[in-house]
Order: structure tokens, then C-alpha cells, then sequence
């Protein structure tokens, strides 16, 4: 092995180049702009919670997932209206606390909101990781067994809203549809949407 060769592969000697010259005017610019571009980044991840509007913040505490489902059979007692393929259909009072169950593979319960109205959401799941994804609002959060997330919702445009699961969950997860219909201020609850169009899936929806 020749002396240069060695001088190539050894770790201990500095290799041959030119990296010990003082950097070029253009390459010094570009490592300034890509370094404000960082920062610009790094401070819009703050500024955008606050200002974007986009998420949602709630807070988690822990709750022993048996407790949490306790908690929505007695929600559901409290204010069931009716009752949508087999699931009960709940109608909060304003300012309620409103529980969701996610479990394999159903939201429970579904829900008839009043438009402007703020209720204390509930999420939380029995049994493994679900997530909430809202259509067509895209309001997407997860929702985890053991752990409450709290959150203060105000519906500001009626309609009927269907309730995706996005996290997969199992062999029923494509399955897991709910329901919230959000009813104009005002209106008269005899003016309700039928139950059984809430949950309408997609197939039902095409149909004319
Ligand atoms: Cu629940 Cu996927």
C-alpha cells in the first residue's frame, strides 16, 4: 500500500480538500437564508396553535376506561331521545357534559346538537386506540382507553355529521360509523332529521 493510499483510508489523518478555506460569499448567503427559514419555521409552530385555529385544545386526565363507560350509560339515560340502528340517540341540554364512547367497533352514543350551543365533550375509548375523525368538518383527535380528553365544542354550522374511525382498530374498523346531528338555533325538536338518516353511509347517500 502506498503511502497516499494509506493517507486515503486512515481515520487519522485530515482528508484533502478544500474545507479549510474560509466559506464562499454565495455559500455563506445560502446558510444564512436557511437558517432564518429554521427560525421562521420553528416560531410558526407556537404562533399557528394559537392562531391557526386548527387545534384543538383540550386536556387529557387519566380515567379507568370501566368508570368512563359507567359515566355515558348514565349520560345516555339522562338524555335519551330515541334510539338510531340499535344505538341510542342523545340529545344534551346546553352547556352538558356530553360523553363518546369509542369501542370495537361503534361510537356510542349518537348525538343531536343544537348549533351554537357549547357542550363539555368526553372522549374516550374502552378498549384500544380509536380516533375521532369528523366528516365533513375534518375534526380529527384521538381518542385513548384510560384517558379522558376534555373538550369544549360549539357547532356552528347545521347538518348531519358522521363520525369516522381513523385509527386502524381491527376487523370491524371500516365499520365504525357514528353520528351527530348538529339542528339549526331554533328549531323545534319535532323538526329533528329521522334518526335513520344520520347514519346514512356512504352507499345510502348515492342512492337517489
Ligand atoms: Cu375504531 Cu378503527
Amino acid at each position: 500500500m502506498s503511502a497516499t493510499q494509506q493517507e486515503l483510508l486512515s481515520g487519522l489523518g485530515a482528508p484533502r480538500g478544500i474545507w479549510w478555506r474560509p466559506a464562499h460569499k454565495q455559500e455563506r448567503t445560502w446558510i444564512a437564508i436557511a437558517f432564518v427559514w429554521c427560525l421562521i419555521l420553528f416560531a410558526m409552530m407556537p404562533f399557528w396553535h394559537l392562531k391557526g385555529g386548527q387545534n384543538p385544545s383540550g386536556f387529557r386526565s387519566r380515567v379507568d376506561p370501566a368508570a368512563f363507560a359507567e359515566r355515558t350509560l348514565r349520560f345516555v339515560e339522562e338524555y335519551q331521545v330515541g334510539e338510531v340502528n340499535g344505538i341510542p340517540l342523545v340529545a344534551p341540554p346546553p352547556g352538558a357534559d356530553v360523553y363518546l364512547l369509542a369501542q370495537m367497533w361503534r361510537w356510542y352514543p349518537a348525538l343531536r346538537l343544537t348549533e351554537g350551543v357549547t357542550y363539555n365533550f368526553h372522549f374516550s375509548a374502552l378498549d384500544v386506540n380509536h380516533g375521532f375523525s369528523l366528516y365533513p368538518a375534518n375534526l380529527n383527535l384521538q381518542v385513548v382507553p384510560g384517558y379522558d380528553y376534555g373538550l369544549k365544542i360549539t357547532p356552528n354550522r347545521p347538518g348531519e355529521y358522521r363520525i369516522v374511525c381513523n385509527e386502524f382498530c381491527g376487523i370491524g374498523h371500516h365499520n365504525m360509523l357514528g353520528s351527530i346531528v348538529v339542528e339549526p338555533a331554533g328549531a323545534s325538536p319535532s323538526s329533528a332529521t329521522p334518526a335513520s338518516a344520520a347514519f346514512a353511509t356512504p352507499s345510502d347517500r348515492s342512492r337517489p
